[in-house]
């Protein structure tokens, strides 16, 4: 490989969250992305692109569109091949590390009882005064900043990952978390069920077959012919990625775009200006910054 194509590498490709240099893993069993972003984003009908992970959003999206999914780490793909095919979820080191985190909630005063007739609301202001009430307890609000500092994610990231988080994440995610409850009623939100409980919906099976293929994102794009796609949803791929690789994968969306196709782009980090465009409180998974659908022709 050129150090020109090294620099335009991407962390993501170790297929692992640490710097060891060691086999990929499963690293998500499930995703948090709220699939209704793309829902509304993308017109119905005509061929979209995905990014694999655990295969959910591939699944909803091919309810109503042709569906290419990519994934560069072949152990995550492989995982998504066996839930399109009907197979249960697995544990990936993302569960593993909030099953750890949710281990240590009751210290906080979050009983599964407790906790299960929170999400039980169907209004958000009913629920969001029994957050302040029983939940938003000072243990909780000490024990999440614990765990999210630079020193406590250090054990587990690898710096690029590190690098996009704005300063103080535990009390971002948890200003985060409020402001999905203040939107979004717990009785209908599947992803705080996820996150709190670690309890998933069942997986539905695909409508039409899904196109799963190991690659790069930008690879794939670059190769793909040109104006092909109809919308694009990028999950996070760019947070830890170097500046030039966003600048390849945002030219090769572009040129893969045919008129007017959004594109979804999630990151941890906060948006990088006031932007009009992020929708990151429509997203019932609460954890992004910036969740931002832009017209894919005209991404920069
Ligand atoms: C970016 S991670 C984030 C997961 C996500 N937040 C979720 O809820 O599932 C999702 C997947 O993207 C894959 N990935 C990261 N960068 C990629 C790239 N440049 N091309 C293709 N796949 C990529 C990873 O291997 C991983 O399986």
């Amino acid at each position: 490989m050129t150090a020109q194509a090294q620099a335009a590498e991407t962390p993501w490709r170790r297929g692992r969250f640490d710097t060891r240099v060691a086999a990929q893993r499963l690293l998500f069993g499930h995703m948090y992305e709220d699939v209704a972003i793309e829902a509304r984003a993308f017109p119905p009908g005509g061929q979209v692109f995905c990014i694999a992970s655990a295969g959910d959003t591939a699944l909803a999206l091919a309810e109503h569109h042709r569906v290419v999914a990519v994934d560069i780490n072949p152990v995550q793909l492989a995982y998504a091949q066996t839930r399109l095919d009907g197979a249960a979820a697995r544990t990936g080191t993302a569960e593993r590390l909030m099953g750890f985190g949710r281990s240590l909630l009751p210290l906080a005063g979050w009983h599964r009882a407790r906790v299960k007739e929170f999400l039980g609301f169907d209004s958000a202001p009913a629920q969001l005064a029994f957050w302040h009430a029983h939940l938003d307890t000072w243990r909780f609000r000490a024990g999440v900043d614990l765990l999210l500092s630079v020193t406590g994610l250090r054990r587990v990231y690898a710096s690029p990952f590190l690098s996009v988080l704005p300063p103080h994440f535990g009390a971002v995610m948890r200003a985060r978390m409020e402001r999905c409850f203040t939107h979004h009623p717990n009785a209908t939100n599947p992803y705080a069920r996820a996150l709190l409980l670690g309890d998933f919906p069942p997986a539905r099976a695909p409508r039409q077959a899904v196109e799963l293929v190991c690659a790069d994102a930008a690879e794939y794009l670059e190769a793909a012919p040109a104006g092909s796609f109809d919308g694009f949803t990028l999950s996070n791929v760019l947070d830890g990625a170097p500046s030039v690789y966003r600048t390849r994968l945002l030219a090769a969306v572009r040129r893969a775009a045919k008129p007017a196709a959004p594109l979804v782009l999630r990151s941890f980090g906060e948006p990088l200006q006031p932007a009009t465009r992020n929708v990151a409180r429509d997203d019932r998974s609460m954890l992004w910054g910036s969740v931002e659908v832009t017209d894919a022709a005209s991404t920069a």
